[in-house]
């Protein structure tokens, strides 16, 4: 589907409401091909250089017969081998790697049979390169997104954002990564090359056929879940490592599904970095929660374990009693090595620029966001679901403003959390208050919670009132902020935001 046919509905789709809160400037504006009219960027030579292009092909995944999936396939036009690399043995992927400061442009040409767009996840990219689903493009067509790395050194992704097929689209394979390094990061020589491991953490549903199945009616209100387990692609993911610290990188890129990963044997996590990068020093958790679309990377030392050892990163329920608790293996590590190294824990990890709470414009009267449910089993935010051009008064922004912002779940009607996420920036989580019916269950959850640092990603327990604190920098446009279970997304738990000058 070409822009001019998607902008002449939505404008009639829009125009159809009568309501909206957009001026028909605005709206115009918005349906340019943003590409050429805003991103000044464009016009000197990038530093890398990319093509990216969304296929359906097939893997091997299970015994038996292989599974169709789409995949992102990637190759490098400007650049070198280390900017592009393969998830190993994955149909995940590519990592993409780029230094910060570095000029980006990626070629995103769509070959499944659905619309689709790129969405840099976390990553601070002008209007043009943040992959709003009204720039979803049809088969066939491509997209050019031109931007300057911005980001801290961190792990990054990268999935697609057509309105209404997120869910299916990300469940059939396509996520990829995006690992930003920098001067402060490298100074600190952590583990690095095959000892820095992403670990993408998903979980599916297959058939007999081992086709990946996905139903988006009837599970939509509590988001699909699988009943299989997959770390970069693969079940029971097995990975030899030698008795040294190794650095992995956890992204949850399940639709739905929330985790809280521990060791098999008890031993604590060394939390280095969030979604917006390294903490300030490492955090210590007996496990870490991770709900969908947000990073964690932990810092493990396997030496501490002997040549012959196998230790588990395994799911449980923190909120049941010890005694109950199930686990479900996530992914295994056999220590199969000696490989003697001097390479400690840093005590200090990175300078972070925190804002001040104290200075937020709208300090007294901080904007609430209201998580609900309505008729129908649809969420909503504020009672409004989803419009592709819609603007609402309490979600316009002026550029530059350091804002609170405050998702309050309130769970009267059916008790769930949601991870929301924000487009375009990264922010700090000032606080936190459950409602007393649901202290202890979220007691239990939080314990796992890593809220020091930068993040894109929340999650609002139920009965929980989350404050967030962010600073809209840089770039005027039109932007997201959503819950991250897919099926939430796509049925409209989704709202736009505009920052203007
Ligand atoms: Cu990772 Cu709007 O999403
Ligand atoms: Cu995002
Ligand atoms: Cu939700």
């Amino acid at each position: 589907m070409n822009h001019e046919f998607l902008s002449r509905r939505e404008f009639l789709h829009t125009v159809g409401h009568g309501a909206t809160a957009i001026s028909l400037t605005a709206f115009l504006n918005a349906c340019l091909p943003v590409q050429n009219t805003q991103n000044l960027q464009a016009s000197s030579a990038p530093d890398l250089e990319f093509r990216i292009r969304s296929i359906p092909d097939q893997a091997n995944i299970l015994d038996g017969p292989a599974t169709q999936v789409w995949r992102y396939a990637g190759e490098v036009i400007k650049g070198n081998a280390e900017n592009l690399q393969p998830i190993q043995g994955s149909y995940l992927g590519p990592i993409l790697r780029a230094r910060k400061g570095q000029q980006v442009r990626v070629h995103y040409e769509n070959q499944i049979p659905q619309e689709s767009i790129i969405h840099w996840h976390g990553m601070h990219v002008p209007e043009s390169a943040d992959g709003h689903p009204r720039l979803a493009i049809g088969e066939g067509e491509s997209y050019q997104y031109d931007f300057t790395v911005m980001d801290r050194a961190g792990l990054y992704w990268f999935h697609p954002h057509p309105h209404g097929n997120t869910g299916e689209q990300v469940i059939r394979g396509l996520a990829g990564l995006f690992i930003v390094n920098d001067d402060e990061e490298e100074a600190l020589g952590l583990p690095s090359g095959e000892l820095d491991i992403p670990l993408v953490i998903q979980d599916r549903y297959f058939g007999k056929n081992n086709e990946i199945k996905y139903y988006k009616k009837d599970v939509a209100a509590f988001g699909f879940l699988g009943d299989r387990y997959l770390v970069n692609g693969q079940t029971d993911f097995f990975l030899p490592v030698a008795a040294r610290p190794y650095r992995l990188r956890l992204l949850n890129g399940s639709n739905a599904r929330m985790y809280a990963l521990r060791l098999s044997d008890g031993r604590p996590l060394n939390v280095i970095a969030t979604d917006g990068g390294l903490l300030t020093k490492p955090v210590t958790r007996d496990f870490i929660t991770l709900s969908t679309a947000e990073r964690r990377e932990i810092w493990i030392d396997f030496s501490e374990y002997s040549v012959g050892d196998e230790v588990q990163l395994v799911d449980f329920d923190p909120t049941e009693p010890d005694n109950q608790q199930k686990v479900v293996p996530a992914a295994t590590f056999s220590i199969d090595r000696e490989d003697p190294s001097n390479l400690t824990l840093p005590v200090q990890l990175a300078s972070l620029d925190l804002h001040d709470e104290a200075q937020a414009v709208n300090r007294e009267n901080p904007r609430v966001f209201e998580l609900s449910m309505g008729m129908g089993m649809q969420w909503l935010i504020n009672n409004k679901t989803f419009e592709m051009m819609e603007v609402d008064k309490n979600e316009e922004i002026r550029l530059g403003d350091l804002e609170i912002w405050e998702f309050i779940n309130s769970a009267h009607m059916s008790a769930m959390q949601h991870p929301m996420h924000i487009h375009g920036l990264q922010f700090q989580v000032s606080g936190r208050e459950s409602a007393p019916a649901f202290r202890s269950e979220n007691e239990a959850i939080h314990a796992g919670s890593v809220d020091e640092g930068w993040h894109d990603t929340v999650q609002v327990l139920p009965g929980e009132r989350v404050r967030l604190l962010m600073k809209f920098e840089d770039f005027e446009g039109l932007y997201m902020y959503h819950c991250h279970i897919l099926e939430h997304e796509d049925m409209g738990m989704m709202r736009n935001y505009r920052v203007s000058a």
